[in-house]
């Protein structure tokens, strides 16, 4: 067992449902364990930034976990190895500053909840002696070494229903229409939405599509009687021989941003099919709202494992979901890889013997 007295508790990158969850679980773990929290606000600019800390008690946290969105703020370009700041530089490196207001304000250990980005952050600090516990957040379900993060099953939940609602008016109107989600380089949410919606194509990045190929599949349905159809394109697919379709390069700290794929492929099918065709873009609609009750769950039991690995002292993991199991990693064997959808999982088996097609 390890003597942590004080456990400092932070959010970063994109949000995603359960965040909150997550925070309460660790709050009330650690209070009944004898364990002060305190609240580091917006990523690790709480330990950057003087005043931007606050202790959690169980009062804090309650009521907190049906809310989407994190109580603590979070950012996507505030890694302190190469933080954004106005200078001739561009960047400049506040690790050290970090390092020594972690022990200033007495802090024992870090829980770090993040995407692969947030944990690569925590996996240099361990290397620079912080004691801390990762906890895996992303939409994308794209972090290695656990099955789901929280916030996946309510994006694919919100998909799912919208992709519901576009069938109808779809089938009303005989036309073909084309939905945008997120997943970045990872066709997860994409897949399991498709095939929860029923999608005709599905279009994600591990596969490079045929845009030709997707339109003779649509064709064929219509030769069939079934005058309409769904495609469902992940934000981050890309034409066969093309690239990938961005809203912005990465500059400033800030990532590439995904996006606008969608677009093109309901007009290169107008084109190749003579259909009426129409896109929808999901967008942050898919990170926003309450968590479904699986990512509630989830959540839950990623905040409570973390705070037992805490206690236990094993640092330098990252809790994960390993059905029917809550189980530790070493952020070591998970930090700068991503979890891609391989060629030979089930559900895209599936839903290629089911006839959907995946431009391939
Ligand atoms: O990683 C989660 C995610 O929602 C991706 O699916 C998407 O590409 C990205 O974040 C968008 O991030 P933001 O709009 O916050 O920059």
């Amino acid at each position: 067992m390890s003597v942590v007295k004080r456990l400092g508790v932070l959010t970063g990158g994109g949000d995603a449902p359960g965040l909150n969850a997550v925070i309460r679980a660790v709050v009330k773990a650690s209070a009944n364990s004898g364990i002060e929290c305190i609240g580091l606000e917006d990523s690790f600019d709480g330990l950057i930034e003087p005043d931007r800390t606050r202790p959690l008690t169980p009062r804090d946290v309650t009521g907190i976990l049906r809310l989407g969105g994190t109580i603590l703020g979070t950012t996507n370009r505030g890694n302190p190895f190469a933080y954004p700041v106005t200078t001739s530089e561009g960047t400049r490196d506040y690790s050290d500053r970090v390092v020594e207001m972690f022990h200033e304000m007495g802090l024992d250990a870090l829980v770090v909840i993040g995407g692969d980005g947030t944990l690569a952050i925590a996996h240099a600090f361990c290397k620079r002696g912080i004691a801390l516990v990762g906890v895996p957040k992303t939409i994308d379900n794209d972090i290695v070494g656990t099955t789901n993060c929280f916030g996946f099953d309510t994006a694919v939940s919100f998909a799912t229903d919208a992709i519901d609602r576009l069938h109808s008016t779809a089938e009303a109107h005989r036309r073909i229409l084309v939905v945008e989600v997120m997943g970045r380089y990872a066709g997860w949410i994409a897949l399991h939405a498709g095939v929860a919606g029923g999608a005709d194509a599905i279009l994600i990045p591990e596969i490079p599509f045929d845009i030709a190929s997707v339109a003779e599949r649509l064709r064929e349905r219509d030769r069939w009687g079934a005058k309409f159809s769904i495609v469902v394109v992940a934000e981050g697919a890309c034409p066969r021989g093309g690239q990938r379709s961005l809203i912005a390069e990465a500059q400033d700290g800030y990532v590439e941003r995904l996006g606008g794929i969608g677009a093109l492929v309901c007009e290169a099918l107008a084109h190749e099919t003579g259909k009426e065709t129409r896109s929808v873009v999901l967008g942050h609609l898919q990170r926003g709202g309450a968590p479904t009750s699986f990512d509630r769950v989830l959540a839950t039991r990623f905040g409570g494992k973390a705070v037992e690995l805490v206690r236990r002292g094993e640092f330098g993991t990252m809790v994960a979901f390993a059905p029917p199991d809550i189980v530790a990693r070493r952020l070591d064997d998970v930090v700068g890889k991503t979890k891609t959808v391989p060629p030979d999982n089930d559900l895209l088996l599936t839903a290629k013997a089911l006839g959907v097609t995946f431009g391939d």
